[in-house]
């Protein structure tokens, strides 16, 4: 199955991914993790991407759907699922991931994670981030089991550079005003599952299965 996780900032398309590779196998991709290395590596496209990532904008389509198209047919070619997670953010990403379809590469499911405001800045004001693994934490609602330090390989967490509340406030708006009009796209296209997404990551993850008409029992957040 191809699947895209969509929703507001720190709705949680990180945690519940997860849950998703490991039941579907597909690829996991993150437009934002993808980014983030660019930008560590000093790449072309990391030094073009990081001043809209700092202020919480939108990195240009035209970059990003050429990065996203180039990793979709090479995963095409393995014979592989996707699951997209912050991609597509805009109508323009969303019609060239459709014009794809013809050629292997149509979307299956969109899970909608709905989540307000508030909850975001709450979450996104909390979280902590493995820079090893990529995997996410938060001091109040998902502690790992040493402070400070992942679960999975005890690298030091750290605090994203976006995950300042003026910058969290700025990708809310961007997401308003331009990421919003995707989900209508799926719910048009007969593909959205929406799933509320403000109760516990366990609870979510429950919501998620039986949207794709699963009943595997979901790890313990
Ligand atoms: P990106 O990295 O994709 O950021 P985002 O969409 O803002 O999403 P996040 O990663 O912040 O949140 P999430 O939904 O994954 O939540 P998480 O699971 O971590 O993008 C960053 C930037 O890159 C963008 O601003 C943009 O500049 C650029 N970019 C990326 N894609 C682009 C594109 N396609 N086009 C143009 N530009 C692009 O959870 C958040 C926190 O909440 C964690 O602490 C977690 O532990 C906690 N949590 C999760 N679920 C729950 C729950 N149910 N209850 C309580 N806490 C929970």
């Amino acid at each position: 199955m191809n699947l895209i996780l969509i929703g507001p900032p720190g709705s949680g398309k990180g945690t519940q991914s997860d849950y998703l590779v490991e039941t579907f196998g597909a690829v996991h991709l993150s437009t934002g993790d993808m980014l983030r290395k660019h930008v560590k590596d000093g790449t072309a496209i990391g030094k073009k991407a990081k001043s809209f990532m700092d202020s919480g904008a939108l990195v240009p389509d035209d970059l990003i759907i050429e990065m996203m198209t180039e990793r979709l047919n090479e995963i095409k070619a393995e014979k592989k699922s996707w699951l997209l997670d912050g991609y597509p953010r805009s109508l323009k990403q969303a019609n060239a991931l459709k014009a794809l379809a013809a050629s292997g590469n149509a979307v299956d499911a969109v899970i909608y994670l709905d989540v307000s405001d508030n909850e975001v800045v709450r979450r996104l004001s909390g979280r902590r981030t493995c820079p090893v693994c990529k995997r996410t934490y938060h001091i109040e609602f998902m502690k790992p089991a040493v402070e400070g330090k992942c679960d999975a390989d005890g690298a030091a967490l750290i605090i994203r550079d976006d995950d300042k509340e003026s910058t969290i406030r700025n990708r809310l708006k961007t997401y308003h005003s331009q990421t919003a009009e995707v989900v209508s796209f799926y719910r048009k296209e007969g593909v959205l599952k929406a799933i509320p997404g403000e109760s516990a990551p366990s609870d979510v993850t429950q919501k998620v299965a039986s949207a794709l008409g699963k009943s595997v029992k979901p790890k313990k957040k």
